[in-house]
């Protein structure tokens, strides 16, 4: 079964991980959160000068817990985007490094791709059996795409945002609370505490779901302009605050999954990114599924929800069956794509 060594750089985890076939031997992270949580948000220049410092050591790991060498794998794969340019970069080098050390192919893989086929990443004890096609949520910092999934590699785009990424939105929430960054899981843990409609929040796009697109600004205004009241902030205020924001914003992605699962007809549901670690979305989410027969797959761990090299070693197992290739020839060509789209294939597999 063909083994890969995997990478990602994208944002602000540096991550190394083993694959063989679609099964994960190893997935190393090393996070950066500590290092960004003072400036309530990733600072490019820190981030890469961190995956600079780290890359090395997860590569090593990763190998190490899978107990392979860099010979012995098969092709090595790597994140070439969307994400933060000086990030992808750090990572791409070191894959084109290894590529030519260890003369093997190397495969480059679009980081919301990775996302929708983390579901697929198995362990002995977890197996896994999804249809096309099927409708792909990744909820993530950065990210809040619906994409049909026609196949590997057939990807169309139903929904998208059109300003912050629900992840974002539940940062910056958490950011007027005070919670810390990245805030989306301290918020889940207030939000559980809390009372949803104690305050009056509007749910965004609100009868204009149609339009398949999810915004958060407005909801993010709102909620801004009310903490601003409320304050001086109890914990109690914090833990209602917490519950009505993400009751609405989850309200949001509820309203727009019925129009999106009542027009496009899929056996299967794939829902990744890092807020697809958050057991309210997905109680919600799994609720849809069952009451239209569709079947609901999540990453089977918290570290495959959110970034992380293993879901590029799945993603380019399916690359690497299409001999999806760079060719030797082609490395110089490879290159960050920060704004790359899952739609689309890079320049150098055209
Ligand atoms: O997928 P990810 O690690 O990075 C990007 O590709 O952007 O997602 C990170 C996002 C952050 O916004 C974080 O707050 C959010 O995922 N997140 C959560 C939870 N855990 C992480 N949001 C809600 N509930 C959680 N439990
Ligand atoms: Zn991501």
């Amino acid at each position: 079964m063909t083994k890969i060594l995997a990478i990602d750089t994208s944002c602000d985890e540096t991550s190394g991980a083993v694959t063989e076939g679609s099964r994960v031997l190893s997935n190393i992270l090393w996070s950066q959160a500590s290092l960004h949580s003072k400036w309530g948000g990733v600072v490019p220049s820190l981030a890469k000068r961190a995956h600079q410092e780290r890359i090395g050591w997860v590569i090593n790991r990763a190998l190490k817990v899978s107990k392979l060498t860099p010979s012995e794998v098969d092709a090595i794969a790597v994140t070439v985007g969307p994400g933060l340019a000086i990030a992808l970069e750090v990572g791409i080098q070191k894959a084109k490094e290894l590529a030519m050390k260890y003369n093997k192919p190397l495969i480059t893989v679009n980081h919301v791709e990775g996302h929708i086929l983390s579901v697929f990443a198995e362990t002995p004890k977890h197996k896994v059996n999804i249809s096309f096609p099927a409708i792909a949520l990744v909820l993530s910092g950065k990210h809040s795409d619906i994409v049909l999934v026609k196949d590997f590699g057939s990807y169309e785009i139903i929904a998208y945002t059109i300003d912050d990424a629900l992840g974002e939105a539940l940062d910056k929430a958490a950011r007027m609370l005070g919670l810390g960054y990245p805030g989306g899981a301290i918020l889940e843990k207030m939000a559980k505490m809390g009372n949803a409609n104690k305050y009056g929040l509007p749910i965004p796009m609100m009868g204009k779901e149609s339009r398949f697109v999810f915004s958060y600004s407005g909801l993010k205004s709102a909620m801004w302009r009310l903490v601003e009241n409320e304050k001086p902030l109890t914990k109690e205020k914090i833990y209602d605050l917490a519950a009505s924001f993400q009751d609405k914003a989850f309200k949001h992605v509820e309203r727009l999954l019925i129009k999106v699962l009542d027009k496009y007809k899929a056996s299967d549901f794939l829902f990744g990114g890092g807020v697809s670690a958050n057991l309210e979305i997905r109680k919600c989410i799994r609720g849809l599924c069952k009451e239209r027969g569709v079947k609901f797959h999540i990453p089977y761990t918290k570290n495959t929800c959110g970034d992380n090299a293993a879901m590029i070693g799945v993603a380019s197992y399916f690359k690497y069956k299409k001999e999806l290739f760079v060719k030797p020839n082609d490395l110089d060509e490879v290159e960050r794509i920060p704004r790359a789209r899952v739609d689309s294939l890079f320049p150098w597999e055209h």
